[in-house]
Protein backbone atom coordinates (compact mmCIF):
# COMPACT_ATOMS: atom_id res chain seq x y z
CA UNK A 1 0.00 0.00 0.00
CA UNK A 2 1.17 3.75 -0.70
CA UNK A 3 2.53 6.02 1.83
CA UNK A 4 -0.78 8.21 2.90
CA UNK A 5 1.39 11.79 1.32
CA UNK A 6 -2.21 13.13 0.54
CA UNK A 7 -5.76 12.69 1.96
CA UNK A 8 -7.41 9.33 1.13
CA UNK A 9 -10.93 8.21 0.28
CA UNK A 10 -11.12 4.31 0.22
CA UNK A 11 -13.35 2.92 -2.10
CA UNK A 12 -15.03 -1.00 -1.56
CA UNK A 13 -15.70 -2.58 -4.35
CA UNK A 14 -18.36 -4.98 -4.68
CA UNK A 15 -18.20 -6.04 -8.02
CA UNK A 16 -20.09 -3.06 -10.03
CA UNK A 17 -19.29 -2.61 -13.86
CA UNK A 18 -19.04 0.86 -12.80
CA UNK A 19 -17.07 0.86 -10.19
CA UNK A 20 -14.08 2.43 -11.91
CA UNK A 21 -16.07 5.37 -13.11
CA UNK A 22 -16.25 6.71 -9.26
CA UNK A 23 -12.42 6.31 -8.73
CA UNK A 24 -12.41 8.84 -12.05
CA UNK A 25 -15.53 11.54 -10.82
CA UNK A 26 -13.33 11.73 -7.46
CA UNK A 27 -10.11 12.25 -9.09
CA UNK A 28 -11.48 15.01 -11.43
CA UNK A 29 -12.38 17.03 -8.15
CA UNK A 30 -7.88 16.44 -6.59
CA UNK A 31 -9.24 13.60 -4.72
CA UNK A 32 -7.32 10.83 -3.86
CA UNK A 33 -8.83 7.77 -3.69
CA UNK A 34 -8.43 3.91 -4.21
CA UNK A 35 -10.41 1.00 -4.80
CA UNK A 36 -10.31 -1.89 -2.98
CA UNK A 37 -12.26 -5.39 -3.38
CA UNK A 38 -14.20 -6.04 0.02
CA UNK A 39 -12.45 -9.11 -0.14
CA UNK A 40 -9.74 -7.51 1.43
CA UNK A 41 -10.78 -4.78 3.30
CA UNK A 42 -10.43 -6.03 7.05
CA UNK A 43 -10.63 -3.93 9.75
CA UNK A 44 -6.61 -3.94 10.00
CA UNK A 45 -6.79 -2.80 6.45
CA UNK A 46 -9.27 -0.19 7.37
CA UNK A 47 -6.74 0.79 10.56
CA UNK A 48 -3.70 0.90 8.44
CA UNK A 49 -5.51 2.80 5.18
CA UNK A 50 -6.89 5.73 7.23
CA UNK A 51 -9.36 6.74 4.94
CA UNK A 52 -10.72 10.33 5.37
CA UNK A 53 -14.35 8.77 3.89
CA UNK A 54 -15.26 5.47 2.41
CA UNK A 55 -17.59 5.01 -0.46
CA UNK A 56 -19.46 1.44 -0.70
CA UNK A 57 -19.65 0.45 -4.79
CA UNK A 58 -22.74 -1.46 -6.05
CA UNK A 59 -22.21 -4.76 -7.42
CA UNK A 60 -24.27 -7.49 -8.95
CA UNK A 61 -25.19 -9.94 -5.61
CA UNK A 62 -28.38 -9.92 -3.24
CA UNK A 63 -27.97 -8.67 0.14
CA UNK A 64 -30.66 -11.28 1.03
CA UNK A 65 -28.18 -14.41 -0.27
CA UNK A 66 -26.08 -16.11 2.75
CA UNK A 67 -22.54 -15.22 2.00
CA UNK A 68 -23.16 -12.15 0.01
CA UNK A 69 -20.53 -9.55 0.42
CA UNK A 70 -20.04 -7.56 3.25
CA UNK A 71 -17.76 -4.82 4.55
CA UNK A 72 -15.96 -5.33 8.11
CA UNK A 73 -18.64 -4.00 10.67
CA UNK A 74 -15.74 -1.88 11.55
CA UNK A 75 -16.35 0.65 9.07
CA UNK A 76 -19.45 1.84 10.49
CA UNK A 77 -16.66 2.87 13.42
CA UNK A 78 -14.21 4.69 11.79
CA UNK A 79 -15.85 7.68 12.70
CA UNK A 80 -15.44 9.08 9.12
CA UNK A 81 -18.37 10.03 5.84
CA UNK A 82 -19.35 6.91 4.35
CA UNK A 83 -21.79 7.13 1.05
CA UNK A 84 -23.18 3.95 -0.04
CA UNK A 85 -24.49 3.30 -3.39
CA UNK A 86 -26.85 0.66 -4.77
CA UNK A 87 -26.01 -2.79 -3.63
CA UNK A 88 -23.44 -0.27 -1.35
CA UNK A 89 -26.95 1.05 0.17
CA UNK A 90 -28.88 -2.05 0.75
CA UNK A 91 -25.80 -3.67 2.62
CA UNK A 92 -25.43 -0.39 4.85
CA UNK A 93 -29.24 -0.82 5.75
CA UNK A 94 -29.31 -4.52 6.01
CA UNK A 95 -26.07 -4.19 8.67
CA UNK A 96 -26.93 -1.14 10.46
CA UNK A 97 -30.67 -2.46 11.14
CA UNK A 98 -33.08 -1.73 8.31
CA UNK A 99 -34.52 -4.51 5.93
CA UNK A 100 -34.13 -4.92 1.86
CA UNK A 101 -36.55 -7.21 0.18
CA UNK A 102 -36.08 -8.64 -3.16
CA UNK A 103 -37.44 -7.10 -6.69
CA UNK A 104 -40.88 -8.20 -7.26
CA UNK A 105 -42.23 -4.97 -9.46
CA UNK A 106 -39.99 -2.63 -7.68
CA UNK A 107 -36.69 -3.75 -10.17
CA UNK A 108 -35.58 -0.79 -11.51
CA UNK A 109 -33.17 -0.25 -14.68
CA UNK A 110 -32.43 2.76 -16.68
CA UNK A 111 -33.43 6.36 -16.31
CA UNK A 112 -35.09 7.45 -13.17
CA UNK A 113 -36.61 11.39 -11.67
CA UNK A 114 -36.08 11.77 -7.91
CA UNK A 115 -38.48 14.34 -5.98
CA UNK A 116 -36.93 15.86 -3.08
CA UNK A 117 -38.01 15.80 0.23
CA UNK A 118 -39.08 19.16 2.70
CA UNK A 119 -35.82 19.02 4.27
CA UNK A 120 -32.40 19.77 2.35
CA UNK A 121 -29.32 18.56 3.05
CA UNK A 122 -25.29 19.32 2.57
CA UNK A 123 -25.22 16.59 0.22
CA UNK A 124 -27.73 17.81 -2.16
CA UNK A 125 -26.40 21.43 -2.50
CA UNK A 126 -26.66 22.44 -6.58
CA UNK A 127 -29.34 19.51 -6.24
CA UNK A 128 -33.10 20.17 -7.27
CA UNK A 129 -33.00 23.33 -8.77
CA UNK A 130 -35.22 23.10 -11.45
CA UNK A 131 -37.30 20.13 -9.65
CA UNK A 132 -36.88 16.67 -9.96
CA UNK A 133 -33.22 15.22 -10.79
CA UNK A 134 -32.50 12.66 -13.79
CA UNK A 135 -30.43 9.66 -12.51
CA UNK A 136 -29.67 6.33 -13.28
CA UNK A 137 -31.10 3.16 -11.76
CA UNK A 138 -30.03 -0.59 -11.73
CA UNK A 139 -31.38 -2.53 -9.32
CA UNK A 140 -33.56 -5.58 -8.58
CA UNK A 141 -33.56 -5.81 -4.58
CA UNK A 142 -34.77 -2.05 -2.89
CA UNK A 143 -34.82 -0.85 0.59
CA UNK A 144 -37.88 -1.97 2.44
CA UNK A 145 -37.32 -0.06 6.06
CA UNK A 146 -34.45 1.78 6.55
CA UNK A 147 -31.98 1.92 9.40
CA UNK A 148 -32.43 3.60 12.36
CA UNK A 149 -30.90 7.43 12.64
CA UNK A 150 -31.57 7.56 8.82
CA UNK A 151 -34.18 10.11 7.36
CA UNK A 152 -35.35 10.18 3.62
CA UNK A 153 -34.36 13.09 1.58
CA UNK A 154 -35.18 11.73 -2.26
CA UNK A 155 -37.91 9.71 -3.63
CA UNK A 156 -38.49 7.82 -7.43
CA UNK A 157 -41.31 6.01 -8.27
CA UNK A 158 -40.05 2.88 -7.43
CA UNK A 159 -37.19 3.73 -4.88
CA UNK A 160 -38.93 5.39 -2.07
CA UNK A 161 -35.46 5.77 -0.59
CA UNK A 162 -33.55 6.84 -3.25
CA UNK A 163 -31.50 8.99 -0.90
CA UNK A 164 -30.82 8.41 2.23
CA UNK A 165 -28.96 9.59 5.32
CA UNK A 166 -28.10 9.67 8.95
CA UNK A 167 -26.49 13.15 9.21
CA UNK A 168 -25.70 12.37 13.18
CA UNK A 169 -22.48 9.75 11.48
CA UNK A 170 -22.68 11.34 8.40
CA UNK A 171 -23.78 8.56 6.69
CA UNK A 172 -25.31 8.60 3.24
CA UNK A 173 -26.90 6.02 1.22
CA UNK A 174 -28.18 6.47 -2.20
CA UNK A 175 -30.04 3.79 -4.46
CA UNK A 176 -29.09 5.08 -8.03
CA UNK A 177 -25.31 5.47 -9.58
CA UNK A 178 -24.39 8.58 -9.61
CA UNK A 179 -20.97 7.84 -10.80
CA UNK A 180 -22.68 7.64 -14.39
CA UNK A 181 -23.01 10.08 -17.20
CA UNK A 182 -26.90 9.47 -17.01
CA UNK A 183 -26.94 10.94 -13.58
CA UNK A 184 -25.84 14.34 -14.99
CA UNK A 185 -25.85 15.89 -11.92
CA UNK A 186 -23.92 12.96 -9.85
CA UNK A 187 -20.22 14.90 -9.93
CA UNK A 188 -21.78 17.37 -7.60
CA UNK A 189 -23.08 14.74 -5.35
CA UNK A 190 -19.65 13.56 -5.05
CA UNK A 191 -18.01 17.05 -4.86
CA UNK A 192 -20.78 17.82 -2.14
CA UNK A 193 -20.04 14.47 0.09
CA UNK A 194 -15.87 15.25 -0.01
CA UNK A 195 -16.67 18.59 1.02
CA UNK A 196 -18.30 17.42 4.13
CA UNK A 197 -15.35 15.06 4.66
CA UNK A 198 -13.16 17.95 4.68
CA UNK A 199 -10.68 16.57 1.60
CA UNK A 200 -8.77 19.83 0.52
CA UNK A 201 -8.74 18.47 -3.22
CA UNK A 202 -4.30 18.21 -2.27
CA UNK A 203 -4.52 15.47 -5.19
CA UNK A 204 -2.85 17.52 -8.37
CA UNK A 205 -0.54 16.86 -11.30
CA UNK A 206 1.62 19.45 -9.84
CA UNK A 207 1.52 17.93 -6.54
CA UNK A 208 2.01 14.60 -7.70
CA UNK A 209 5.60 15.45 -9.44
CA UNK A 210 7.13 16.75 -6.68
CA UNK A 211 5.75 13.80 -4.77
CA UNK A 212 7.02 10.71 -7.00
CA UNK A 213 10.39 12.59 -7.85
CA UNK A 214 10.91 12.18 -3.71
CA UNK A 215 9.86 9.03 -3.67
CA UNK A 216 11.93 7.49 -6.86
CA UNK A 217 15.10 9.55 -5.27
CA UNK A 218 14.11 7.59 -2.24
CA UNK A 219 13.81 4.16 -3.76
CA UNK A 220 16.13 4.25 -5.87
CA UNK A 221 18.98 5.45 -4.07
CA UNK A 222 22.32 5.97 -6.35
CA UNK A 223 21.68 2.69 -8.19
CA UNK A 224 20.89 2.16 -11.76
CA UNK A 225 17.82 2.51 -13.11
CA UNK A 226 16.29 0.69 -16.96
CA UNK A 227 13.52 1.13 -19.18
CA UNK A 228 12.40 0.04 -21.75
CA UNK A 229 11.30 2.86 -24.01
CA UNK A 230 8.40 2.23 -26.32
CA UNK A 231 7.56 5.79 -27.63
CA UNK A 232 4.02 5.31 -26.30
CA UNK A 233 2.56 7.97 -23.71
CA UNK A 234 2.93 5.75 -20.49
CA UNK A 235 6.91 4.20 -20.74
CA UNK A 236 7.49 7.92 -22.16
CA UNK A 237 6.13 9.86 -19.19
CA UNK A 238 7.38 7.42 -17.18
CA UNK A 239 10.92 7.95 -18.43
CA UNK A 240 10.92 11.52 -18.41
CA UNK A 241 9.70 11.39 -14.64
CA UNK A 242 12.22 9.48 -13.64
CA UNK A 243 15.03 11.34 -15.65
CA UNK A 244 13.80 13.85 -13.51
CA UNK A 245 14.14 12.20 -10.23
CA UNK A 246 17.36 10.47 -10.92
CA UNK A 247 19.03 12.07 -14.02
CA UNK A 248 22.18 9.97 -15.28
CA UNK A 249 21.21 6.89 -13.40
CA UNK A 250 18.63 6.22 -16.24
CA UNK A 251 19.02 4.72 -19.43
CA UNK A 252 16.12 3.85 -21.83
CA UNK A 253 16.56 1.48 -24.19
CA UNK A 254 14.27 1.68 -27.01
CA UNK A 255 14.10 -1.38 -29.24
CA UNK A 256 13.44 -0.96 -32.59
CA UNK A 257 11.89 -4.68 -34.13
CA UNK A 258 11.69 -3.02 -37.89
CA UNK A 259 7.88 -3.57 -37.57
CA UNK A 260 7.33 -0.37 -36.46
CA UNK A 261 5.21 2.71 -38.52
CA UNK A 262 6.88 5.31 -41.01
CA UNK A 263 10.05 7.46 -39.43
CA UNK A 264 8.27 6.09 -36.02
CA UNK A 265 12.03 5.19 -35.02
CA UNK A 266 13.92 8.85 -36.17
CA UNK A 267 10.72 10.14 -34.11
CA UNK A 268 10.74 8.98 -30.68
CA UNK A 269 14.82 8.66 -30.88
CA UNK A 270 14.88 12.41 -31.94
CA UNK A 271 12.20 13.57 -29.22
CA UNK A 272 13.90 12.16 -26.49
CA UNK A 273 17.05 13.37 -27.75
CA UNK A 274 16.29 16.47 -28.21
CA UNK A 275 14.23 17.96 -25.53
CA UNK A 276 15.22 15.54 -22.55
CA UNK A 277 19.13 14.81 -22.46
CA UNK A 278 18.50 11.58 -21.39
CA UNK A 279 20.62 8.41 -21.72
CA UNK A 280 18.91 6.47 -24.87
CA UNK A 281 20.34 3.22 -26.31
CA UNK A 282 18.57 2.69 -29.65
CA UNK A 283 18.66 -1.17 -30.54
CA UNK A 284 18.14 -1.23 -33.94
CA UNK A 285 17.36 -5.60 -34.21
CA UNK A 286 15.28 -5.21 -37.32
CA UNK A 287 16.95 -8.17 -38.98
CA UNK A 288 16.97 -10.23 -36.07
CA UNK A 289 13.11 -10.25 -35.31
CA UNK A 290 12.19 -10.14 -39.28
CA UNK A 291 14.04 -13.03 -39.72
CA UNK A 292 12.73 -14.82 -36.88
CA UNK A 293 9.19 -14.33 -38.35
CA UNK A 294 10.22 -15.19 -41.94
CA UNK A 295 7.51 -17.84 -43.06
CA UNK A 296 5.04 -17.57 -39.89
CA UNK A 297 1.91 -16.58 -40.23
CA UNK A 298 0.24 -17.80 -37.00
CA UNK A 299 -0.70 -15.11 -35.27
CA UNK A 300 -0.02 -16.18 -31.68
CA UNK A 301 3.33 -17.97 -33.45
CA UNK A 302 4.27 -14.15 -34.35
CA UNK A 303 2.94 -12.48 -30.74
CA UNK A 304 5.56 -15.58 -28.89
CA UNK A 305 8.79 -14.74 -30.88
CA UNK A 306 8.40 -11.20 -30.50
CA UNK A 307 7.32 -10.92 -27.01
CA UNK A 308 10.24 -13.71 -26.44
CA UNK A 309 12.73 -11.78 -28.59
CA UNK A 310 11.77 -8.68 -27.06
CA UNK A 311 13.11 -9.96 -23.76
CA UNK A 312 16.43 -11.43 -24.63
CA UNK A 313 17.28 -7.98 -26.86
CA UNK A 314 16.17 -6.22 -23.97
CA UNK A 315 18.47 -7.68 -21.45
CA UNK A 316 21.60 -7.99 -23.95
CA UNK A 317 21.28 -4.01 -23.69
CA UNK A 318 20.63 -3.61 -20.16
CA UNK A 319 23.20 -6.52 -19.80
CA UNK A 320 25.83 -3.54 -20.23
CA UNK A 321 24.28 -1.03 -17.80
CA UNK A 322 26.74 -1.60 -14.88
CA UNK A 323 25.02 -1.75 -11.26
CA UNK A 324 21.42 -1.74 -12.85
CA UNK A 325 19.03 -2.46 -10.18
CA UNK A 326 15.72 -1.51 -11.24
CA UNK A 327 13.35 -1.51 -14.12
CA UNK A 328 11.56 1.15 -14.88
CA UNK A 329 7.69 0.25 -16.09
CA UNK A 330 4.67 2.47 -17.16
CA UNK A 331 2.00 0.09 -15.28
CA UNK A 332 -0.83 2.08 -14.80
CA UNK A 333 -4.14 1.87 -11.87
CA UNK A 334 -6.37 0.27 -14.13
CA UNK A 335 -3.89 -2.54 -14.39
CA UNK A 336 -3.44 -3.02 -11.01
CA UNK A 337 -6.54 -2.65 -9.83
CA UNK A 338 -7.58 -6.46 -8.38
CA UNK A 339 -11.43 -6.90 -10.14
CA UNK A 340 -13.87 -8.81 -7.27
CA UNK A 341 -14.48 -12.06 -9.39
CA UNK A 342 -17.70 -14.01 -8.29
CA UNK A 343 -17.13 -16.82 -10.53
CA UNK A 344 -13.65 -17.57 -9.76
CA UNK A 345 -12.64 -18.78 -12.88
CA UNK A 346 -9.63 -18.00 -15.28
CA UNK A 347 -10.71 -15.79 -18.21
CA UNK A 348 -10.15 -16.70 -22.01
CA UNK A 349 -6.70 -15.95 -23.58
CA UNK A 350 -8.04 -13.41 -26.73
CA UNK A 351 -4.27 -12.92 -27.43
CA UNK A 352 -1.17 -12.88 -25.83
CA UNK A 353 -0.34 -9.64 -24.99
CA UNK A 354 3.23 -8.48 -25.16
CA UNK A 355 5.02 -6.75 -22.79
CA UNK A 356 8.12 -7.09 -20.40
CA UNK A 357 6.43 -9.41 -17.99
CA UNK A 358 8.64 -11.80 -16.28
CA UNK A 359 11.94 -9.77 -17.12
CA UNK A 360 12.39 -7.69 -13.46
CA UNK A 361 12.04 -12.14 -12.26
CA UNK A 362 14.39 -13.40 -14.79
CA UNK A 363 16.94 -10.36 -14.51
CA UNK A 364 16.48 -10.31 -10.70
CA UNK A 365 15.57 -6.46 -11.20
CA UNK A 366 13.07 -4.31 -8.73
CA UNK A 367 10.45 -2.35 -10.03
CA UNK A 368 9.71 1.17 -10.13
CA UNK A 369 6.23 1.91 -11.36
CA UNK A 370 5.90 5.74 -10.88
CA UNK A 371 2.30 5.56 -13.01
CA UNK A 372 0.76 2.85 -10.33
CA UNK A 373 -1.84 4.88 -9.09
CA UNK A 374 -3.18 7.30 -12.22
CA UNK A 375 -5.44 6.72 -14.59
CA UNK A 376 -4.95 7.23 -18.54
CA UNK A 377 -5.86 10.48 -18.72
CA UNK A 378 -3.72 11.52 -15.36
CA UNK A 379 -0.80 10.34 -17.13
CA UNK A 380 -1.40 12.72 -20.49
CA UNK A 381 -2.03 15.40 -17.97
CA UNK A 382 1.33 14.57 -16.11
CA UNK A 383 3.00 14.01 -19.65
CA UNK A 384 1.90 17.98 -20.37
CA UNK A 385 2.93 18.40 -16.53
CA UNK A 386 6.21 17.56 -17.77
CA UNK A 387 6.46 19.35 -20.79
CA UNK A 388 6.15 16.34 -23.28
CA UNK A 389 4.80 17.55 -26.69
CA UNK A 390 1.44 17.74 -27.69
CA UNK A 391 1.52 15.51 -30.34
CA UNK A 392 3.15 12.75 -28.13
CA UNK A 393 0.33 12.84 -25.22
CA UNK A 394 -2.67 12.71 -28.13
CA UNK A 395 -1.14 9.80 -30.02
CA UNK A 396 -3.10 6.35 -30.28
CA UNK A 397 -2.52 3.44 -28.61
CA UNK A 398 0.08 1.34 -30.62
CA UNK A 399 0.34 -2.62 -30.22
CA UNK A 400 3.97 -3.79 -28.75
CA UNK A 401 3.79 -6.21 -31.65
CA UNK A 402 3.64 -3.71 -34.41
CA UNK A 403 3.03 -3.68 -37.96
CA UNK A 404 3.10 -8.21 -37.28
CA UNK A 405 -0.24 -8.26 -35.86
CA UNK A 406 -1.67 -6.02 -38.86
CA UNK A 407 -0.52 -8.17 -41.45
CA UNK A 408 -1.72 -11.15 -41.61
CA UNK A 409 -0.35 -14.02 -43.06
CA UNK A 410 3.60 -14.27 -43.83
CA UNK A 411 5.51 -10.94 -42.93
CA UNK A 412 7.91 -9.50 -45.55
CA UNK A 413 9.89 -6.48 -46.05
CA UNK A 414 8.11 -5.51 -49.00
CA UNK A 415 4.60 -5.99 -47.33
CA UNK A 416 5.59 -4.15 -44.06
CA UNK A 417 6.88 -1.12 -46.83
CA UNK A 418 3.55 -1.01 -48.53
CA UNK A 419 1.88 -0.91 -45.29
CA UNK A 420 4.00 1.65 -43.76
CA UNK A 421 3.05 4.03 -46.72
CA UNK A 422 -0.69 3.47 -46.82
CA UNK A 423 -0.61 3.86 -43.04
CA UNK A 424 0.96 7.46 -43.17
CA UNK A 425 -1.25 8.38 -46.01
CA UNK A 426 -4.43 7.30 -44.04
CA UNK A 427 -2.87 8.95 -40.96
CA UNK A 428 -2.49 12.17 -43.06
CA UNK A 429 -5.98 12.13 -44.07
CA UNK A 430 -7.69 11.94 -40.61
CA UNK A 431 -5.16 13.97 -39.33
CA UNK A 432 -6.03 17.03 -42.56
CA UNK A 433 -9.89 16.28 -41.58
CA UNK A 434 -9.60 16.98 -37.83
CA UNK A 435 -10.66 13.66 -36.79
CA UNK A 436 -7.43 12.19 -35.22
CA UNK A 437 -8.70 13.30 -31.76
CA UNK A 438 -12.01 12.27 -31.93
CA UNK A 439 -10.48 8.58 -32.63
CA UNK A 440 -9.38 6.21 -29.97
CA UNK A 441 -7.04 3.93 -32.68
CA UNK A 442 -6.50 4.55 -36.57
CA UNK A 443 -4.64 2.13 -38.92
CA UNK A 444 -4.03 0.40 -42.14
CA UNK A 445 -3.76 -3.76 -42.18
CA UNK A 446 -2.12 -5.16 -45.71
CA UNK A 447 -4.29 -7.84 -46.48
CA UNK A 448 -3.03 -11.47 -47.40
CA UNK A 449 -4.47 -11.25 -50.50
CA UNK A 450 -4.01 -9.75 -54.06
CA UNK A 451 -6.78 -8.49 -56.46
CA UNK A 452 -6.81 -7.46 -60.22
CA UNK A 453 -7.44 -3.82 -60.96
CA UNK A 454 -7.53 -1.44 -63.69
CA UNK A 455 -5.26 1.10 -63.91
CA UNK A 456 -4.63 3.99 -67.01
CA UNK A 457 -4.83 0.92 -69.68
CA UNK A 458 -3.25 -1.73 -67.74
CA UNK A 459 -4.33 -4.56 -66.18
CA UNK A 460 -3.23 -4.71 -62.04
CA UNK A 461 -2.38 -7.57 -59.64
CA UNK A 462 -1.85 -5.81 -55.99
CA UNK A 463 -2.44 -6.09 -52.35
CA UNK A 464 -5.38 -5.29 -50.86
CA UNK A 465 -5.81 -3.42 -47.37
CA UNK A 466 -8.30 -2.55 -44.86
CA UNK A 467 -8.67 0.82 -42.98
CA UNK A 468 -9.42 0.48 -39.47
CA UNK A 469 -10.77 3.10 -37.44
CA UNK A 470 -12.63 2.80 -33.72
CA UNK A 471 -13.91 4.85 -31.12
CA UNK A 472 -13.21 3.25 -27.58
CA UNK A 473 -12.90 4.43 -23.90
CA UNK A 474 -10.68 1.31 -22.56
CA UNK A 475 -9.91 -0.51 -25.92
CA UNK A 476 -12.32 -3.46 -24.01
CA UNK A 477 -15.10 -2.64 -26.72
CA UNK A 478 -14.94 0.01 -29.73
CA UNK A 479 -17.33 0.51 -32.57
CA UNK A 480 -15.93 1.19 -35.72
CA UNK A 481 -16.04 5.07 -36.64
CA UNK A 482 -18.50 6.55 -38.90
CA UNK A 483 -16.63 8.57 -41.84
CA UNK A 484 -17.88 9.72 -44.19
CA UNK A 485 -19.11 8.19 -48.04
CA UNK A 486 -16.42 11.15 -49.43
CA UNK A 487 -14.05 10.59 -46.83
CA UNK A 488 -13.90 6.76 -47.45
CA UNK A 489 -13.49 7.66 -51.02
CA UNK A 490 -11.19 10.30 -50.94
CA UNK A 491 -8.70 8.08 -48.71
CA UNK A 492 -9.37 5.07 -51.02
CA UNK A 493 -8.28 6.70 -54.12
CA UNK A 494 -5.09 8.57 -52.15
CA UNK A 495 -3.73 5.47 -51.09
CA UNK A 496 -4.23 3.73 -54.61
CA UNK A 497 -2.40 6.60 -56.03
CA UNK A 498 0.18 7.04 -53.68
CA UNK A 499 1.27 4.16 -52.77
CA UNK A 500 2.79 1.48 -55.16
CA UNK A 501 1.46 -2.06 -54.19
CA UNK A 502 -2.11 -1.78 -53.23
CA UNK A 503 -4.88 -1.53 -56.13
CA UNK A 504 -8.14 -1.82 -53.36
CA UNK A 505 -9.38 -0.54 -50.37
CA UNK A 506 -11.60 -1.49 -47.69
CA UNK A 507 -13.25 -0.48 -44.94
CA UNK A 508 -13.54 -2.16 -41.73
CA UNK A 509 -16.48 -2.18 -40.21
CA UNK A 510 -16.46 -4.88 -37.44
CA UNK A 511 -17.05 -4.07 -33.99
CA UNK A 512 -15.51 -5.13 -30.53
CA UNK A 513 -16.66 -7.96 -29.81
CA UNK A 514 -17.32 -9.71 -31.98
CA UNK A 515 -13.78 -8.36 -33.28
CA UNK A 516 -10.71 -7.28 -32.15
CA UNK A 517 -9.49 -4.12 -32.76
CA UNK A 518 -6.45 -5.38 -34.06
CA UNK A 519 -6.77 -7.59 -36.92
CA UNK A 520 -4.43 -10.53 -35.04
P1 LIG B 1 -7.43 -5.91 -29.37
O1 LIG B 1 -6.87 -6.15 -30.72
O2 LIG B 1 -7.16 -7.01 -28.40
O3 LIG B 1 -6.64 -4.65 -28.80
O4 LIG B 1 -8.88 -5.51 -29.41
C1 LIG B 1 -7.02 -3.87 -27.70
C2 LIG B 1 -5.99 -2.78 -27.53
O5 LIG B 1 -4.74 -3.36 -27.14
C3 LIG B 1 -3.74 -3.08 -28.10
N1 LIG B 1 -2.92 -4.29 -28.21
C4 LIG B 1 -1.74 -4.43 -27.60
N2 LIG B 1 -1.03 -3.58 -26.86
N3 LIG B 1 0.66 -5.21 -26.62
C5 LIG B 1 0.19 -3.96 -26.39
O6 LIG B 1 0.90 -3.18 -25.75
C6 LIG B 1 -0.01 -6.12 -27.37
O7 LIG B 1 0.45 -7.24 -27.56
C7 LIG B 1 -1.27 -5.71 -27.88
N4 LIG B 1 -2.20 -6.33 -28.64
C8 LIG B 1 -3.22 -5.43 -28.83
C9 LIG B 1 -4.47 -2.74 -29.37
O8 LIG B 1 -3.69 -1.94 -30.23
C10 LIG B 1 -5.69 -2.02 -28.80
O9 LIG B 1 -5.37 -0.68 -28.44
Amino acid sequence: MSTPDHDRLLIIDFGSQVTQLIARRLRELNVYCEIHPFQNVTAEFLAEFSPKAVIFSGGPASVIDEGSPRPPAEVFDLGVPILGICYGQQVMMQMLGGQVKRGEGTAEFGRAYVTPADKRIDLLNGWFIEGQEQVWMSHGDHVAKIAPGFEVYGTSPNAPFAITADLERRFFAVQFHPEVHHTPNGKTLYENFVKMAGFSGDWTMGAYREQMIEKIRAQVGDKQVICALSGGVDSSVAAILIHEAVGEQLTCVFVDHGLLRKNEAEEVVGMFRENYNLKLIHADESDLFLGKLDGVSDPETKRKIIGGLFIDVFQKHADTIEGAEFLAQGTLYPDVIESVSFSGGPSVTIKSHHNVGGLPEKMGLKLVEPLRELFKDEVRALGRELGLPASFIGRHPFPGPGLAIRCPGEITREKLHILREADAVYIDQIRKHGLYDDIWQAFVAILPVRTVGVMGDGRTYDYACALRAVTSVDGMTADYYPFTHEFLGETATRIINEVRGINRVTYDITSKPPGTIEWE
